[in-house]
């Protein structure tokens, strides 16, 4: 091999192949490794600081903890910025805002109808019951809708992810009856922080950023002819409610919570206190194609990738 500038290198690093490959990957490569070229070469980037970064990378995907930092970076929101700048450019409003899915969703979570209980009947925390309907746009109900909700525990952690729980602790899917109604009961969650003592935690402690999440429910919401919308809701008063260390709430998803709540008529969720309610109806838009009514791909991302964490 000849002698190589800078340049000369990212061309042929860009430019050799021995089949066509794919276009796009190949746009994408070259691009991405171009600008982390022109970062070495601009900051100075010495080969200790390259090799650090390497590591640093490799225990990254070893720890599972990818999505975290795609969070935390911002990418996440991102996506979901740039999916409503393209409803917007098609006219399509409406709805209950998307929010991000985050990196700790498992697919396959226990089935029930109408209604669940996500606890499993050990929970520490406050009683919450959260109720409502799916709508349409036009706001008719939609019958056999499913639900799929999941959240922390008492300590921050999701099960599959933190040691200590069940499996599908305190995630579940709700099939709503034929008005849409769904309800379940579950712990009034708390916030999330990141992982201590991780790679995670290791780059937020160098930009000098917290890694906290204020509290949150997640939710995918699946219906024939219905858009699947992605989203989550936030418990109100939490300290981190405006500094989402993920960027991820959004006006519209902050529910009212009402305290001490009558127990009559929760009674088949094993209720006989008063507790705390939230009501809320997740109003899904029209499908434009096949696949956005169904969460088929995102289901087999999640397929391919179980067992991290
Ligand atoms: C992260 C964790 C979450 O619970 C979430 O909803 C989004 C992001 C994270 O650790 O990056
Ligand atoms: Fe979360």
């Amino acid at each position: 091999m000849s002698e190589l500038n800078q340049k000369q290198l990212l061309e042929l690093v860009t430019s050799v192949n021995v089949a066509p490959g794919n276009a796009r990957v190949r746009a994408l490569v070259a691009r991405v490794v171009g600008d982390l070229f022109k970062t070495i070469d601009e900051l100075d980037v010495s080969a200790d600081e390259f090799w650090k970064a390497a590591d640093w990378l490799s225990r990254l995907g070893t720890s599972g903890q990818v999505g975290l930092i795609t969070a935390g970076l911002g990418f996440d929101r991102l996506l979901d910025i740039r999916a409503d700048e393209a409803d917007e450019r098609a006219g399509r409003s409406g709805g209950t805002p998307r929010a991000i899915e985050g990196p700790l969703y498992v697919a396959g979570a226990p089935l029930s109808k109408v209604e669940a209980r996500l606890d499993e009947g050990n929970s520490a925390g406050e009683v919450f019951v959260m109720e409502g309907q799916v709508r349409t746009l036009a706001g008719q109900p939609v019958a056999h809708a499913l639900i799929d909700v999941w959240h922390a525990n008492s300590q921050g952690g999701y099960s599959h992810f933190f040691p200590g729980l069940k499996p599908y602790e305190l995630r579940r899917r709700i099939e709503t009856d034929a008005k849409g109604h769904y309800r379940f009961r579950t712990a009034l969650p708390p916030g999330y922080s990141i992982p201590p003592n991780s790679p995670t935690s290791e780059l937020f402690e160098a930009l000098g950023r917290h890694g906290h999440r204020p509290a949150h429910v997640h939710f995918l919401v699946a219906a024939p002819g219905q858009r699947t919308l992605t989203t989550q809701v936030n418990i109100p008063g939490d300290t981190y409610i405006d500094d989402d260390f993920a960027f991820a709430t959004r006006d519209g998803l902050i529910v009212e919570l009402e305290r001490g709540v009558a127990p009559a008529g929760y009674e088949s969720l094993g209720i006989s206190a008063p507790f705390v309610r939230s009501r809320f109806d997740f109003v899904t838009q029209p499908a434009a194609t096949a696949g956005e009514a169904s969460p088929a791909a995102r289901l087999a991302r999640v397929q391919a990738t179980a067992g991290r964490g």
